[in-house]
């Protein structure tokens, strides 16, 4: 390789040196600095053109996102904020940039004009910090898990069931639209479709995931999900990426510490890795909140909320607590939930979650045993309590500003049982029937979770739209790149 990071050049203090950099420009001032970013580093190395000996119609070339050669000399610069500029003795134009055309001229820019941009956003300053933190916690989550002895599982994209019963499932199908076949009963048939059966992008590989960890002990998945929810919010995608480790032996307890040393990890890592990106958020993040009112900022900055994230305890708490703490909270005895508590099995709306977390306890929470009826089909059954309720050994980790960020549970072992709660919610047996093979044939206490990568990715950046956080966001009527 001929040329040079710039990464690396910013921090080397071999003054004296010939070196070559290529990367687009950001600036270029007074016909003599031009500052190029190759993407290495958030930072630009500032090369100085000697622009009385080089052609004016090759300076004139020299235009934002442009991309250049420059071979010159390092130099200590002089400039404030840099400790070394290049002195160019060649530039070269790789690839010109019509500044009359190119939308991103060195101004701020809105995260929504932005994200109307996403193929060119990769060059701002934000995104590059939000893609380099991204790409790091998904390192060490492999990490943590391979240190571990976990296997990483690469589960279905494609699949013939609906993991969470929940019916959110996109169709896969190649069948012709225009002449679709039908059966005697005039419904779709499906037989002639390219798998001979109906099938959908998968909304979790925790069913296959299952299988897997009943043998193998310990596996995770992290691959794709899709989600078919009409939820226009900004936590929510119909497209997301999610970590599912599912653990043969493993009770609540045990997974609820898995998923609480695994999100410090990534966090610490983060930390560790990013401290650059995590420091350009952070300020990012203040001056933002500069034109919030007071009363509405964050108390800590971003800095300061991972910190405290990995230095305290996440508090468990059961549902059963949780609404009795809701019930008594002022803002659903002053009626501004727009849901307000007032028994128990109610779902848990955001504004719940948000208050518990961001209000009540001040860090994350992990809440536990939910009503039966507001969760999956899988879940491990409680006793009834002594009123009779019934619950599941269901977890969710609620995160401040973010809400859910895991779901998980121990998984109902009993074959019976099992059975018994598909009937109920009309999960016919057969669509999933070597699913049960593992309750039939071995069975055994095991517990996994699923944590949305995304979710976590706009918790550890402070960005507060899910669609900033990944490169290409698919939401409801929006499908662009
Ligand atoms: O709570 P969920 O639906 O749980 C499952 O899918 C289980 N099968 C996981 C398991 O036990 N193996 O989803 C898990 C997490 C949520 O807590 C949330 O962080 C994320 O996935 N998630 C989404 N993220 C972005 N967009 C969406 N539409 C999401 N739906 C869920
Ligand atoms: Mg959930």
């Amino acid at each position: 390789m001929e040329h040079t990071r710039i990464k690396e050049l910013l921090k080397s203090e071999e003054f004296g040196r010939h070196v070559i950099v290529k990367g687009w420009v950001k600036t270029f001032r007074n016909n003599q600095f031009v500052a190029i970013n190759d993407g290495s580093s958030l930072n630009n190395i500032q090369a100085v053109v000697d622009f009385e000996n080089t052609d004016e119609a090759l300076l004139k070339r020299v235009t934002t996102g442009a991309a250049v050669r420059v071979s010159g000399v390092l130099v200590e610069s002089l400039g404030k904020g840099q400790h070394v500029e290049i002195k160019v003795d060649e530039l070269t134009i790789l690839g010109d940039s019509d500044p009359e055309k190119f939308p991103l001229q060195p101004k701020k820019h809105s995260l929504e004009f932005l994200r109307e941009i996403a193929h060119l956003r990769f060059r701002t300053g934000t995104f590059n910090a939000v893609f380099k933190v991204r790409n790091a916690l998904a390192f060490a989550v492999h990490q943590f898990f391979n240190e571990r002895d976990f296997v990483y599982m690469h589960t279905p994209i494609i699949t013939g069931s609906d993991a969470e019963g929940a019916g959110e499932m996109f169709k896969v199908t190649t069948l012709d639209f225009d002449n679709i076949p039908r059966d005697e009963e005039g419904q779709i048939d499906f037989k002639e479709d390219f798998f001979g059966k109906a099938t959908n992008l998968t909304v979790s590989g925790q069913l296959e995931g299952e299988l897997a960890a009943m043998a193998l002990g310990n596996i995770y998945t992290f691959g794709p999900t899709f989600r078919a929810e009409n939820s226009n919010t900004t936590r929510h995608l119909a497209e997301f990426w999610m970590i599912e480790p599912e653990m043969a032996f493993y009770e609540l307890e045990d997974n609820m510490d898995l998923a609480e040393e695994l999100l410090k990890y990534v966090i610490r890592y983060a930390l560790d890795h990013c401290a650059d990106e995590i420091e350009f958020l952070k300020s990012r993040l203040l001056e933002e909140e500069k034109s919030k009112p007071q009363n509405e900022r964050a108390e800590l900055n971003l800095v300061d909320k991972l910190n405290f994230v990995l230095e305290n305890n996440f508090e468990r708490v059961t549902y059963t607590d949780a609404i009795e703490i809701l019930k008594r909270s002022k803002p659903n005895q002053k009626k501004q939930f727009k849901y307000l508590i007032d028994e128990w099995g109610a779902d848990l709306q955001s504004e719940h979650e948000r208050y518990l977390v961001e209000k009540h306890f001040k860090k994350p929470v992990i809440l536990i045993d939910y009503p039966r009826e507001i969760k999956s089909f899988y879940m491990k059954q409680n006793e009834p309590d002594t009123q009779g309720r019934h619950t599941v050994r269901a977890m969710d980790i609620l995160f401040p500003g973010i809400g859910e960020m895991v779901g998980g549970s121990q998984r109902e072992e009993n074959l019976d049982k099992l059975l018994a709660r598909m009937e109920e919610v009309g999960i016919p047996s057969d669509e999933i029937d070597w699913f049960l093979d593992t309750r039939r044939f071995g069975t055994a206490p095991h517990s996994g979770f699923g944590l949305g990568f995304e979710r976590l990715v706009l918790f550890v950046t402070g960005m507060t739209n899910i669609r900033d956080v990944i490169p290409f966001p698919r939401t409801p009527n929006n499908a662009e790149f």
